[in-house]
């Protein structure tokens, strides 16, 4: 098992605790063969793993002990894995690429990906409410930031925005939703691990807030900037599916100043927070600056 306090870890020590604790919570469980492949192929392929060490760092931020987070950051990567195979099905953005190889559909057959995803759906359940600290909330949030997210992808999919918005509005909505959603509840879940104050959780979840909106604003100028071999997942497919995106609606360079706004404005909100919130502060100017 993990050890106390998160200054004792480097980030890439965390990271391979996250990855075995990923590793751990599929092994050894009797489930069918192919049930297994297709979940251990979507949830251990790669991956930047920016949720769950959201998740913990946020923890380490409310001065909790990070040991706590890790369920729940498994939990809440495991919701983001189901969302990707689900989101490069036929159906929605119909895409063979993903962290530079097949998507699982495309390995597994569209029934074993569906089905795989549904799994990975009801395990996170399951570890979020395995939390010592704070399960029924942190259970709670990741529960309505799953749904939020599903409604996040049906406006981008199937769009049917409120009838007063403008596209700018529209656009905000579905990011927020498809991708913010779960960033925030990453934050969130961190903050309830640590049992966190009224004052630092509200601080949290606007910051996680505010990383969700410029996490999604950065993968849309990405899909238009780079390759799909850099990527390891298509490249111009938001162009070519006619999808909203921020450089379409607001061009690349405003797109660009707007993630410096929300980073300037996410810092603005960790300094209260002090020295405990300094991976969050790096972490945001990694998310800001990312190629990949
Ligand atoms: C991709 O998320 C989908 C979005 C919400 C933009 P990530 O960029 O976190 O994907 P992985 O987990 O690192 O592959
Ligand atoms: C991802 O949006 C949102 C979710 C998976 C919930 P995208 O469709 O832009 O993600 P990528 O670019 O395929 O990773
Ligand atoms: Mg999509
Ligand atoms: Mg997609
Ligand atoms: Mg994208």
């Amino acid at each position: 098992m993990l050890e106390l306090k998160t200054h004792h870890f480097t980030n890439d020590e965390l990271l391979t605790h996250v990855e075995r604790a990923l590793e751990h919570t599929i092994a050894n469980r009797p489930l069918a063969q192919k049930l297994k492949e297709a979940i251990n192929y979507a949830l251990l392929g790669g991956g930047k793993r920016v949720r769950p060490m959201l998740c913990l760092h946020c923890c380490a931020a409310a001065r909790g002990d990070i040991q706590h987070a890790m369920p729940a950051a498994v939990a809440i990567e495991m919701i983001h894995a189901f969302s990707l195979v689900h989101d490069d099905l036929p159906a929605l953005d119909n895409d063979d690429l993903r962290r530079g190889r097949a998507t699982t559909h495309v390995a597994f057959g569209e029934a074993l990906a569906i089905l795989a995803g549904d799994a990975l759906l009801s395990i996170a359940m399951e570890q979020a409410l395995s939390c010592k600290i704070g399960s029924a909330h942190i259970a709670h949030e990741l529960a309505t930031s799953t749904t939020e997210m599903i409604s996040g992808q049906v406006l981008d999919t199937l769009g049917g925005f409120p009838k007063d918005f403008n596209p700018a509005q529209q656009l905000e909505l579905i990011h927020r939703q498809k991708t913010g959603a779960l960033i925030r509840a990453a934050c969130r879940m961190g903050a309830y691990a640590a049992d966190a104050n009224a004052d630092t959780l509200d601080r949290l979840t606007r910051w996680g807030e505010t990383m969700g909106l410029m996490f999604q604003v950065v993968d849309d100028i990405l899909d238009e900037t780079q390759s799909s071999e850099h990527l390891g997942k298509s490249a111009g497919k938001d162009a070519a599916q006619g999808k909203m995106t921020y450089p379409k609606i607001h061009g690349i360079a405003w797109s660009r100043e707007h993630v410096k706004e929300l980073l300037d404005h996410s810092e603005q909100l960790l300094k209260p927070l002090g020295e405990p919130a300094q991976p969050l502060r790096d972490m945001a100017q990694l998310l800001t600056t990312r190629t990949k």
